[in-house]
C-alpha cells in the first residue's frame, strides 16, 4: 500500500448553509462523492464524519466518525492510516484533479511534505479596525489548497507536536512547519477552489455544466 488519503468532512457546513459540506451536490453528486472520485487511485480512503452521521464502509473507503475541529478530525484519521504517505484533502475542494493530486504527491515523495498554492490576484491590506491598515506584499503571499501530501510518519509527529503545545491551525502543513520541516510548494489549480459561501455552489454548479 502506498497512499492512504485523509477526507476530513465532519464541518458542519454553517458559512454555506446547506447542511454538512460532505453531502451538498454540485452537478447531482455529493462533495463526497466528487472527492472519491478524484482519489479512486489510492489504495485506502479514510473520511471523517461528523458526529452522529454513519456510513457503511465500502472496500478500500473507511468512515470515521470526526472531531470538534479539522486538526482533530485529521488527527482521526492519521492514526488509522496504514501507508507511507498521506494526502489531506478537504471535500469543499470537488474540482481539485487527479493529475494536482499525482503532483502533490509525488513531490511530497521527495520533499516529505507539499502543498498547492496559487499566486494572490487582489491587493491585501490589513484592517484596522474599520479603516485601510497596511498593505501587505502580496508577491510574497501564496493561497494555500489542498491536496496536501506527506510522510505518514511525519504528519502524525507533527500533529502530536501541536496538540502537546495547544497549536491550531486551519491546515496541516503550518503544524509540520511548525514542528521545523520544511514544506515544498507545488503550482495550484484554480479549479481546486473552495466551496464556501453559497455563491460559491452557483459558480460550481455553472463550471459542471460548462465542462
Ligand atoms: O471550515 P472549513 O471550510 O475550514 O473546513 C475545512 C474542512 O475540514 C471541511 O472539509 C470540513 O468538513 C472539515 N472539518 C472537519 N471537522 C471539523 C471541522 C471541519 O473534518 N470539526
Amino acid at each position: 500500500m502506498e497512499v492512504s488519503v485523509l477526507l476530513p468532512a465532519a464541518g458542519l457546513g454553517e458559512r454555506l448553509g446547506r447542511g454538512p459540506k460532505a453531502f451538498v451536490r454540485v452537478g447531482g453528486r455529493t462533495l463526497l462523492d466528487w472527492a472519491l472520485e478524484t482519489f479512486s487511485f489510492a489504495d485506502e480512503v479514510l473520511v471523517a464524519l461528523p458526529p452522529g452521521y454513519r456510513m457503511e464502509d465500502r472496500g478500500r473507503v473507511r468512515y470515521l466518525e470526526g472531531g470538534p475541529t479539522r486538526q482533530e478530525s485529521v488527527a482521526r484519521l492519521l492514526e488509522e492510516a496504514s501507508a507511507p504517505m498521506v494526502l489531506v484533502h478537504d471535500v469543499a475542494r470537488p474540482f481539485a484533479s487527479r493529475d494536482l493530486a499525482l503532483r502533490v504527491l509525488e513531490k511530497a515523495r521527495a520533499f516529505g511534505a507539499a502543498v498547492p498554492v496559487l499566486p494572490v490576484p487582489d491587493t491585501l491590506v490589513e484592517a484596522v479596525g474599520e479603516e485601510y491598515g497596511p498593505a501587505l506584499p502580496r508577491e510574497r503571499l501564496r493561497l494555500v489548497q489542498t491536496p496536501q501530501g506527506f510522510f505518514t510518519a511525519l504528519l502524525r509527529e507533527a500533529h502530536a507536536y501541536a496538540r502537546k503545545k495547544g497549536f491550531q491551525a486551519t491546515d496541516d502543513a503550518q503544524l509540520v512547519r511548525a514542528l521545523g520541516y520544511p514544506v515544498a510548494l507545488v503550482e495550484g489549480e484554480a479549479r481546486a477552489f473552495k466551496l464556501t459561501y453559497p455563491q460559491d455552489l452557483a459558480l460550481a454548479e455553472a463550471l459542471v455544466w460548462s465542462g
